[in-house]
């Protein structure tokens, strides 16, 4: 058993890595990484998700073929009659997501959404008005950030909020168990806006829906990974009693 001590400080030093090695993870490894996660709890135990693990082709097939949409959007986006056409005539490259993926933020949580952002972009020496490069930024998502292996989680329709719930806790987990072998991960809720690019590239039951992405490797030693996203006090948390 480890310390409380040791726990804390093992649960304090895992950060989102967004900037990856090449190096292929050793398959016997991702299966110890999923096989911890399976240790979370889950509601009745019904483990109501499933686990989509890209890696070779189909992590590059993947990533291609939301880059493909992106380009689409990102088009659109910059402005000019011809992109926003050239979005209307390609359903295809329309971003639809499984659940929805909640733009704009709530007024009371914005900023701490803007803070993160300008953080980020602040390391990866993004200027605020630097748009190429912030859709750059966002094209690097779709590229996993350079992970070899992503692996997506999808939740059954039938439970509701409580599937995602069971998604989520077993992503946790395998975080730390990823944390724990040296490498790196990243949710990315970013790769679930186009979900179908993603679910026709796997035997999945229609009853699943997409919750999102996690990117896993071995980091690089780019800043960006050296970012320590601020935790609020705890106490901003704590909700008092009447
Ligand atoms: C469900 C979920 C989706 C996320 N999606 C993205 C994403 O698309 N891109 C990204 O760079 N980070 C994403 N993140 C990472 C968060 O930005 C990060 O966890 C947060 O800023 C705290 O930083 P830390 O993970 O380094 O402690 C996501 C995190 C969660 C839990």
């Amino acid at each position: 058993m480890i310390t409380p001590k040791e726990f804390s400080a093992f649960a304090a030093s895992r950060r989102s890595t967004r900037d990856f090695l090449p190096t292929p993870v050793d398959p016997a490894l991702i299966d110890d990484i999923l096989t911890d996660a399976m240790t979370a709890p889950s509601w009745s135990n019904l483990r109501s998700f499933m686990v989509g693990v890209a890696t070779g082709e189909r992590r590059d097939h993947i990533s291609a073929e939301i880059l493909r949409r992106w380009d689409v959007v990102a088009r659109a986006r910059s402005g000019g009659i011809r992109g926003i056409l050239g979005l209307l005539i390609r359903p295809w490259a329309w971003p639809i997501s499984d659940y929805n993926l909640v733009r704009p933020y709530p007024k009371e949580l914005a900023p701490r959404g803007r803070k993160i952002g300008a953080e980020l972009y602040q390391v990866l020496g993004v200027a605020r008005d630097d748009l190429a490069g912030r859709d750059a930024q966002t094209a690097s998502n779709y590229k996993f950030f350079g992970a070899p292996v992503e692996i997506f989680l999808f939740a059954h329709k039938g439970l509701g909020v409580y599937s995602v719930s069971d998604a989520s806790l077993f992503a946790q987990n395998l975080m730390l168990s990823a944390h724990a072998r040296g490498l790196g991960t990243c949710a990315q809720g970013s790769v679930a806006l186009w979900s179908k690019a993603v679910k026709r590239e796997f035997n999945l039951p229609r009853s699943y829906k997409l919750v999102y992405g996690i990117a896993l490797g071995y980091p690089s030693d780019h800043p960006v990974n050296s970012y320590g996203a601020e935790r609020l006090p705890l106490s901003d948390m704590i909700v008092d009693g009447v």
